[in-house]
Parts: structure tokens; sequence; C-alpha cells
């Protein structure tokens, strides 16, 4: 086969779906034939994704971008440049993760061994941002809608909708579905009811989130809840 013969075959449809748009790998990017990636999504230059990664549809892997062996990724989500994401993860759906993010997944690296990752799972879930140069370390999960700033490294599980700064990141409020700063309206038995000043959204902040409690919803069930 000529070498551009090779090339075209790279970008080819791969699990054509329904979605209205093909996948596009680039020519450059280094795709297991194991992965599975959904219809719509695209791949970009230099990228690497590993053995039986799967992502879902409509998703971007900007440039440069690690995805490790049987990392997870919904639908939708954009995955911007030099981004490392390792073996262990499963991320949603419309997460956001911005470029230079790390999710490693040994907690005590040595260059003659490494983690056992079998089983091992943490969870990243729907509608998650996590702005530029964040560090996500191992065995951590966030929930759903949480928002993580600037070059926060993230060492213990996130709330939903909490919006985490710093190093290590803390607590500063709790956003909108759309990602703004919300304000409490009231106490409730359940929890607190806040509000998003551009949306109108109402949130209830239940009493688990605040005090530390939360789980993700897909590790509830399982012994490690
Ligand atoms: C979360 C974020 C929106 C907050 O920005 P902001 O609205 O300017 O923050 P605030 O004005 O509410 O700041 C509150 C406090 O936290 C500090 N702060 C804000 N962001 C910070 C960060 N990333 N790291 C450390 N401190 C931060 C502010 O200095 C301020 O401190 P002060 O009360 O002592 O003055 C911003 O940090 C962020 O991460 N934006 C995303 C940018 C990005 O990466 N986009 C994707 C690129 S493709």
């Amino acid at each position: 086969m000529s070498e551009d013969s090779a090339d075209q075959k790279r970008w080819y449809v791969r699990n054509a779906g329904t979605s209205s748009e093909p996948t596009f790998i680039h020519p450059t990017a280094d795709v297991s034939p194991l992965a599975k990636i959904g219809a719509g999504t695209q791949v970009w230059n230099w990228s690497q994704i590993r053995e039986r990664a799967v992502i879902g549809r409509d998703t971007i892997i900007g440039q440069m971008t690690y995805i490790g062996v049987e990392v997870v990724i919904g639908d939708r989500c954009r995955v911007m440049p030099k981004t490392a994401i390792d073996t262990g993860t499963v991320i949603g759906s419309d997460v956001f993760i911005g470029p230079h993010c790390l999710f490693p997944n040994d907690t005590t690296p040595r260059a003659w061994s490494t983690r056992d990752m079998q089983g091992v799972r943490w969870y990243v879930e729907d509608g998650v941002s996590f702005a530029a140069d964040v560090i996500v370390l191992p065995d951590v999960s966030v929930g759903h809608h949480a928002f993580v700033a600037v070059r926060a490294i993230v060492n213990k599980d996130v709330p939903p909708h909490a919006l985490m700064i710093g190093t290590p990141a803390r607590r500063h409020g709790w956003v909108s579905t759309a990602g703004h700063p919300m304000h409490m309206v009231r106490e409730t038995d359940a929890g607190d009811l806040y509000v998003c000043p551009r949306t109108g959204e109402e949130v209830l902040i239940l009493q688990e989130w605040k005090e530390g409690r939360w789980r993700p919803a897909a590790l509830k069930a399982t012994a490690r809840s």
C-alpha cells in the first residue's frame, strides 16, 4: 500500500452511527484498532488513543492528547490540547477539559513498578468543566456540573455544582449548570436552595454535598461507596 493510500485509510469513518457528522481521525493521530470512537467525534494531530478506550459521539480530542487504556469518555465532550487521561478514569458527557490537564493514576509511582489498575475506576460526572492546567489526583471523583478553576490541584472528591479553586482545591461557592456562581435563596430540610443570577436556574445543594459525604452515583451501589 502506498503511503498516500495508508494515510487516506486513517481518515475513514469508524463506527458510523446516526450522528450527522462522520468520525474524523487526523492522519498523525495514533488510534488503537481496539479503541471505539463514536460518530461525529474528532481526534486531532499527534494524539494517542490506547487499547479498549471508549469515546462517545461528537466529542473533540485536541492535539497531542493521551487517552489511556480503557479510559471512557462520553458524548459532546471537549478535551483541549496536551491533556493526559490515564487508565482508571471514566468521564461522562458534556465535560470540558481545558488545555494541559492531567489525570494521573499512580499514587506512588516508581520507574520500576506500576500500580495494578485492574478494576480501579473513578468518575467525572456529566457537565463538569476543568479550566486550563488542572491536575486531578488518582482515585478522585468529580460530581456533575462542578467547575474547577485554572491551575487547581484536586486531591479530594468534588461534590456536584461546586466551584473549586487553588492548590489543593477548596470550594469557593457553587455554580449553576451554565457555570455561573449562584447565591443562596433559602435553607430547606433537604439542603440549601441556590439560584443562578443569569439563567434563573434553581439548584438544591444537598446537605451531603456540603458535608463532603457525596459519592458518585456510579459508585454508590458498590463496595467503594
Ligand atoms: C474560576 C474562574 C472563572 C474564577 O475567575 P474570577 O471570576 O476572576 O474569580 P473571582 O473574581 O471570583 O475570584 C475569587 C478569588 O479567587 C481568586 N482566584 C480566582 N481564580 C483563581 C485561580 N484559578 N487560582 C487561584 N486563585 C484564583 C481571585 O484572585 C479572588 O481572590 P481574592 O478574593 O483574594 O481577591 C477562573 O479562575 C477560571 O478558572 N477560568 C477558566 C479559564 C480557562 O481555563 N478557560 C479555558 C481555556 S481554553
